[in-house]
């Protein structure tokens, strides 16, 4: 008999190679290739040659119902899933160690079983114990919610095919082992076979799976991206660990939208819906400040107001600094470059930090312009009216470019009291809101007029 192959791959890529590196080549980190058996190279030698089963074709026209979804009453969450949870879907829930996975999936899960769902929650960490003193502390000691902790995917699968839940929760997909793969739990190899397995078991039988998976330093699910690829929908839940506010966002969606935000506030009692988010992000901004900007952005489908914070100051280093949280450290260094080279406002011997309150990872291009004016309110000492908000992209060449739902952010400032913003000129804009524009062709023309630089 052959001697079984052995292979490389790497943990935090899932590349493969034939030998082992310090290096990975694929993505150049250190340290992350271990020595893995492959699985089971698909069927036996007995089937090869054999004829397959032909295919039914159907075209494009054929009407397909909408999934049916199920609602858990929890609209943050339910927005974020495209409206509802599908059945027959896998679904991956990704997020730092402590930031609130399991505390928010188990109300999830209490809440669907209250609404009928058969539910099952499986925890690879935690002994039911300990989950169950948790629902204690959330209030949800009645949802009918079956426990078990079991690390062993075989059992899993038998109880699963035997019993056929609606919904099913593994927490967390690292600690899941199967016995066909030869390496630790939480290795590629491990994550693989058994999310490949779970999700099978998703499709086969008809039930949702919740995958539960830790993000490593880097902000990838721990090990393998190729969860995400075999996964319907990517969720991730963010947050600042000093903050209260929690973030659920989809980055991948076979049956809604991506990029669709739930924002939650975490309590001594668990996870609360925060259903207007702007109000909250807000809430702690103070007297209209230089260096702070209010950026009316899109979330999703939902408008959401935050405030950006800038400090620029003389740097007693030989390299300045440029320090950004919440927003796209290269994009900062790109409009700290627009402003040098287009509007002639250097930086050289200047620390930049720019931050994004509340804990929010702002990743709209629209955002350009509300950076571009903190960071120029800061350096020149210039408050911008508290009444107002800014939003849209910048060019290269300093010119600014309208943004799409002009209107929805808008509408979203004025609830929140404000009365004007500024924007790009050229947008096609339908309805002010009873905001006065202030429209700017580029950005020169924002540094003169309204901070009277340049
Ligand atoms: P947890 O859900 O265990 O995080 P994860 O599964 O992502 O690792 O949440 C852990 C944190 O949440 C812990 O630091 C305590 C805090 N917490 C609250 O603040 N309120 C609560 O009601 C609960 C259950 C947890
Ligand atoms: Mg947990």
């Amino acid at each position: 008999m052959a001697k079984p192959q052995v292979s490389f791959t790497c943990q935090s890529c899932a590349a493969r190679s034939n030998k082992w590196a310090g290096q990975c080549d694929a993505c150049g980190e250190w340290n992350t290739i271990v020595e893995e058996t492959p699985l089971s190279a698909g069927p036996g030698k007995a089937l090869k040659g054999a004829r397959g089963r032909r295919l039914t074709l159907t075209d494009l026209a054929t009407k397909e119902a909408p999934p049916p979804r199920s609602s858990s009453g929890m609209d943050e969450f339910d927005r974020v899933l495209g409206g509802g949870l599908v059945p027959a879907s896998a679904i991956l829930v990704g997020g730092d160690p402590g930031i609130g996975k399991s505390t928010l999936l188990l109300q999830a899960a209490a809440r669907f079983a209250m609404a009928g769902l058969k539910t099952f929650y499986i925890s690879g960490e935690e002994a039911s114990a300990q989950v169950r003193l948790r629902a204690a502390r959330l209030g949800l000691t009645d949802a009918p919610v079956k426990l078990a902790t079991e690390t062993s995917l075989r059992d899993i699968m038998t109880t699963l095919d035997e019993e056929r839940p609606d919904l099913v929760i593994i927490d967390s997909i690292q600690t899941m082992w199967s016995d066909n793969v030869e390496s630790a739990p939480g290795s590629v190899s491990q994550v693989r076979a058994t999310a490949q397995e779970l999700t099978t078991f998703a499709k086969r039988r008809g039930s949702a799976v919740v995958l539960v998976g830790h993000v490593t330093k880097e902000g990838q699910i721990a090990g393998p991206r190729v969860v995400e690829h075999m996964v319907d929908t990517v969720l991730y839940f963010e947050g600042e660990r000093g903050h209260q506010f929690r973030i659920l966002r989809s980055v991948k969606n076979r049956f809604g939208p991506a990029d669709e935000i739930g924002v939650f506030e975490m309590t001594g009692s668990g996870l609360a819906e925060v259903t207007n988010p702007s109000a909250l992000f807000l809430s702690e901004r103070g007297k209209p400040a230089p260096g702070s900007v209010v950026f009316a952005g899109i979330e999703g489908t939902r408008p959401v107001l935050v405030e950006f914070q800038a400090l620029v100051a003389p740097t007693p280093h030989s390299q300045p600094r440029r320090t950004v949280v919440g927003w796209d450290g290269g994009r900062l260094a790109m409009i700290l470059a627009v402003l040098e080279s287009r509007c002639g406002i250097p930086f050289t011997g200047l620390d930049v930090y720019l931050n994004v309150a509340g804990g929010l990872k702002v990743s709209e291009p629209a955002a350009d312009l509300a950076v571009a004016a903190a960071i120029l309110s800061a350096r020149e000492d210039v408050a911008l009216p508290a009444d107002s908000v800014v939003f849209g992209e910048i060019s290269l060449s300093g010119a600014l470019r309208p943004v799409g739902q002009t209107e929805n952010r808008l509408k979203e400032a004025a609830k929140l009291g404000f009365t004007s913003a500024i924007a790009p000129a050229g947008g096609k804009i339908t309805g002010r809101e009873g905001m006065s524009l202030r429209e700017m062709p580029d950005l020169t023309a924002v540094v003169g007029e309204v901070f009277g630089a340049g």
